[in-house]
């Protein structure tokens, strides 16, 4: 994908988003009639796809909070996803104020709410929302927002958390990744997770491949990955321990339940560049 080719997508509100479902699992609040008709077809392929949203974004808020216990006090959360309780910037601004944010998302709805949300005199100092796509990686790293919040020569905590599987293997997503890390100072980390269809009992593999089905609906069609894929994007990083675990696992502040039926399936890792 070149420059050019980025176009600001429109809000289609004839067709469900990556986004505007991930926010509709998290809060139940469904932004287009289209969002809610579609969701009922994908709790019925997994009814507890809910959960499965929600230790994701836990996973997000845990990594947070553990990079800036090592001193990070600068992210870039790229496929930072519709605004909703425990935004990147609130983790990191409630352990240290001077936190800075920039967020980036290549759907308008996303980008839009964001800016509704950071209005207040500390947010527009300490973060942004940029509507740029993960498959531009140099745009969002030359965007001048992300070179007025973010410093290059310190440490930067990377969080592409749930958003690789809306990237095809065709647009090379080990090269976008490469550039990326590239890009980050010695010190930095990065959280990602992916959601899987291995490594589960085979009925969920089967609601996994029902919902990747639903998917080629909306305007982003995922695609799953193994094991071994999502810890090829790590390449060039140690992986902090626990190293890649399901999400629900990565260092959990309560002990998880093992019966849980939505903890397999996304898997999750934090990477330091040492
Ligand atoms: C499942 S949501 C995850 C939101 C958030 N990262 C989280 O984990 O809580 C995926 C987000 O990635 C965004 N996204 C998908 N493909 C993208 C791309 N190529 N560039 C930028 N954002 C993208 C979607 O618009 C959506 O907001």
């Amino acid at each position: 994908m070149s420059a050019e080719d980025f176009e600001s997508r429109e809000i289609d509100a004839t067709r469900p988003s990556a986004a505007r479902m991930y926010h509709y699992y998290l809060s139940g609040e469904a932004v287009f009639d289209v969002d809610k008709v579609f969701g009922e077809r994908v709790f019925q392929a997994i009814p507890y796809l809910d959960v499965m949203a929600h230790h994701n974004r836990e996973f997000l808020q845990r990594a947070t909070k553990f990079m800036v216990a090592q001193g990070i006090r600068q992210f870039l959360d790229i496929g930072s996803g519709l605004p909703t309780v425990g935004n990147t910037h609130e983790v990191a601004g409630a352990l240290d104020p001077a936190s800075r944010v920039v967020y980036v998302d290549n759907d308008l709805e996303a980008v839009n709410r964001a800016h509704e949300l950071l209005t207040e005199q500390h947010a527009l100092d300490h973060t942004a929302i940029i509507e740029a796509d993960l498959r531009l990686p140099d745009v969002i790293l030359d965007h001048p927002d992300t070179r007025r919040l973010i410093d290059f020569d310190e440490p930067i905590g990377l969080l592409i958390v749930s958003v690789w599987p809306f990237v095809p293997d065709s647009d090379r997503p080990a090269e976008l990744m490469a550039r990326l890390r590239d890009a980050l100072p010695t010190g930095s980390y990065v959280a990602m997770s992916h959601a899987s269809m291995t490594e589960a009992p085979e009925e969920l593999i089967a609601r996994m491949a029902a919902l990747a089905d639903l998917y080629r609906e909306t305007s982003d069609p995922a695609t799953m990955r193994s094991r071994e894929q999502f810890a090829s994007f790590y390449e060039g990083f140690e992986l902090v321990e626990p190293g890649i675990v399901y999400a629900a696992d990565w260092r959990p502040e309560q002990p998880g339940d093992p019966q849980d039926p939505a903890r397999p399936c996304n898997f999750a890792a934090v990477g330091y560049k040492g």
